[in-house]
């Protein structure tokens, strides 16, 4: 089967966070299982600049958006190491910036006309190339209206006529949510603006969209697929996600350990594996704690943070914490995030107040998110919600073990050290039921003691961690089935 996946990033040539890590490892292990891949991606600046060889196609035309002719251009790259092909839709004027979706003044104010464009152009380019293909898979809002184009469509499109449409939720709470006189950049007729399809409280709704619209849909683990159905988590949509039924399926995502792997990475200052952890990460650990001016000392719990700094993640419960522990504990901190100001500016003050106790880093940085999953003791993930989460699964393979909230992923891929998991030899970290101050600060004592006081046991929590296995082909193999299930279903109108 020919799979297509649309998305709006995708490493190595464009990512703000993990939805860019698994858009680029899903169709390599697709591949790896048997199906055919190709990928669309806008033609950011980031990817332009990237380096890496893109090459141009004869392949012009216009969308008629926003009262005019704009003209797209189609390029092509091939995914390193790989077979899949990836086009890039390219128009300077929407995607020849220097964020993906924001600059330093916030959100893009044209990113419905941009992602509506990106769309519209995607299926273009999938007719004039001729692509024949089974699947169109997308992920998260920027992709909504291709499931929406697909069910609209289909006397326009011969492509469409036999394809389906898999919609994948990263995040529910990122809607593409904008108000109702963006509906004719979409293209498509107002009699899809009610709200059953495409209206959300007066608003018009991609992500709500593509829910709605596609044949079925995906989430990025089983225990958020359930928790988007209640209205805690639902973001205003549980009712529909829950009326989708067994549409509704949750797949975690993998891991590309060819990219996080401590053994092969290059941005570590040495490698290590299960065999040899203590010494490999003792060295990591010295070269991190010197690298962010921290006292250079072995036997100090290291606590690493890589996060956007978005409430998310929890950084409500982490800063007040933090506040107190700079002062009065003998631990040390190492993070890296961007995002919400008010947090860098929090962030910043503590650094500096605090210089051998907290190292701060306020970037994007491949390198210092390797070197900190590599050196830290414990990882630090209290995420308010968190659909899969990937550093957690990084951590475990780094052998520093997470410390979560038992939330969506995180509780689907972390085992707690509780007595009986540690007697079954499956624990792997620390988790938290209570989203609260003394949840996380319970959960902290827990990791700290054990690391203080009981190196052995310790040592079996790391070492369960680095042999589990996340690795994609698994995950692979649920989403080829959900691609058969629905292949095999009539087409509905
Ligand atoms: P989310 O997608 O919600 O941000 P994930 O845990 O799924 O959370 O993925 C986050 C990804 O983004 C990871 O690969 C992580 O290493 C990366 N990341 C986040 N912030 C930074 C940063 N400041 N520098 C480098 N990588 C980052
Ligand atoms: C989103 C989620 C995160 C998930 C990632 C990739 O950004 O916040 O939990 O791991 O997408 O699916």
């Amino acid at each position: 089967i020919h799979v297509v996946t649309i998305s709006s990033e995708m490493v190595p040539f464009a990512k703000t966070g993990g939805l860019g890590d698994v858009c680029g490892a899903l169709p390599v292990a697709l591949e790896a299982s048997g199906c055919r891949c190709s990928a669309f991606l806008p033609a950011y600046r980031s990817v332009l600049r990237s380096g890496l060889a893109i090459e141009p196609t004869p392949l012009t035309f216009t969308i008629y958006i926003a009262g005019r002719h704009v003209a797209c251009r189609v390029l092509k790259a091939t995914y390193p190491g790989s077979n899949v092909d990836v086009y890039l839709i390219d128009q300077p004027q929407y995607f020849d910036r220097d964020g993906l979706y924001s600059d330093r003044a916030g959100e893009y104010r044209d990113n419905c006309e941009r992602f509506s464009f990106y769309c519209r152009a995607v299926v273009e380019a999938i007719d004039r190339l001729g692509l024949e293909i089974d699947i169109a898979h997308c992920h998260d809002w920027q992709t909504g209206l291709i499931p929406a184009y697909i069910k609209a469509r289909r006397n326009q499109y011969a492509w469409m006529n036999n394809v389906k449409s898999v919609m994948t939720i990263h995040n529910l709470a990122y809607q593409g949510r904008f108000w109702h006189l963006d509906m004719p950049l979409t293209g498509l007729d107002w009699k899809y603006f009610n709200w059953e399809q495409m209206e959300f409280h007066g608003d018009l709704n991609l992500m709500k969209t593509g829910i709605v619209f596609a044949d079925t849909v995906t989430t990025v683990s089983p225990t958020y697929a359930r928790e988007i159905t209640e209205p805690e988590l639902g973001c205003g949509l549980d009712s529909i996600l829950k009326g989708r039924g067994p549409d509704l399926v949750g797949i975690v995502n993998g891991v590309d350990y060819t990219l996080w792997d401590p053994s092969t990475d290059c941005h570590l200052p040495q490698n290590y594996s299960v065999e040899n952890w203590r010494d490999g990460k003792s060295v990591c650990k010295a070269q991190l704690q010197a690298e962010l001016g921290l006292e250079v000392r072995a036997e100090v719990p290291l606590l690493g943070i890589v996060s956007r700094l978005a409430d998310q993640k929890g950084w409500d419960l982490i800063i007040p914490l933090l506040k107190d522990w700079a002062r009065s504990r003998d631990v040390q901190w190492a993070i890296l995030g961007t995002g919400d100001p008010r947090y860098e500016q929090q962030l910043q003050a503590l650094a500096q107040e605090h210089p051998t106790r907290v190292g701060v880093r306020l970037e994007f940085s491949e390198a210092v998110a390797h070197r900190i999953e590599a050196a830290c003791d414990m990882f630090l993930m209290p995420s308010r919600y968190e659909p899969c989460g990937l550093n957690q699964l990084y951590s475990l393979k780094y052998g520093s073990v997470p410390v979560v909230t038992s939330t969506g992923g995180l509780a689907d891929t972390v085992v707690d050290a509780s007595e009986e998991n540690l007697a079954k030899g499956q624990a792997t970290g620390f988790r938290f039921d209570e989203y609260s101050q003394v949840g996380l600060d319970s959960a902290l004592h827990r990791a700290i003691d054990v690391f203080r006081h009981n190196p052995s046991r310790w040592g079996y929590i790391v070492e369960a961690g680095m042999r589990d296995d996340w690795s994609w082909g698994q995950s692979a193999k649920h989403y080829k089935e959900v691609y058969d299930r629905v292949m095999h279903r009539e087409v509905a109108c």
